[in-house]
């Protein structure tokens, strides 16, 4: 194991939720990549720009954790940044059963990159980027739920972008 690892999605928007995970895979890790990819079953709310830099306004002062892209598989990039893990949340159940399938592709792509699941902190587990979307499709306040700093960004930035 190389100590490298992977953090995937869509991040549309990035949550409180992601924010936790990935705070705790920078002790656990030497190297966190997060990394946007294409959710093909998704449409975004947020270009790829847009979120990037929700992400980097969020992930200040993580010396180890760096932000990324890919239009590629997710075994491709894990290969192109020579991780050997790929961190996935899982909040309950429903995340499970569909993080479990993602596993089984992914290790029938790839033998050499592992997956290790990360239970949601409990006092975040019901956030979700899609509640997000659907609390600004209904002008609802979504302070709760994202990191401090970037409301001003999601509520301005989506438009002037
Ligand atoms: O935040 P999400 O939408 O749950 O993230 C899902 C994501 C983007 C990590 C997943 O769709 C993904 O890995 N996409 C890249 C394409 C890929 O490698 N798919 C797996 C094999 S079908």
């Amino acid at each position: 194991m190389n100590n490298i690892c992977v953090f995937p999605g869509s991040f549309d928007p990035v949550t409180k939720g992601h924010i936790n995970m990935i705070e705790r895979a920078s002790k656990l890790f030497d190297k966190v990549y997060v990394a946007i990819l294409v959710n093909s079953s998704k449409t975004t709310m947020f270009d790829k720009g847009q979120r990037i830099k929700m992400l980097k306004a969020s992930l200040k002062g993580m010396d180890n954790v760096s932000v990324d892209s890919f239009d590629g598989l997710l075994v491709d990039y894990a290969k192109k940044v020579k991780a050997d893990t790929i961190l996935r949340g899982v909040r309950n159940a429903a995340d499970f059963e569909y993080e479990y399938e993602m596993y089984m592709i992914n290790s029938e792509l790839s033998s050499d990159i592992d997956t290790v699941f990360m239970p949601a902190d409990k006092n975040l587990a019901h956030i979700s980027s899609s509640a997000v979307r659907e609390l600004l499709y209904f002008g609802k306040d979504i302070k709760a739920f994202v990191p401090d700093g970037i409301c001003e960004y999601i509520y301005n930035g989506s438009k002037n972008d």
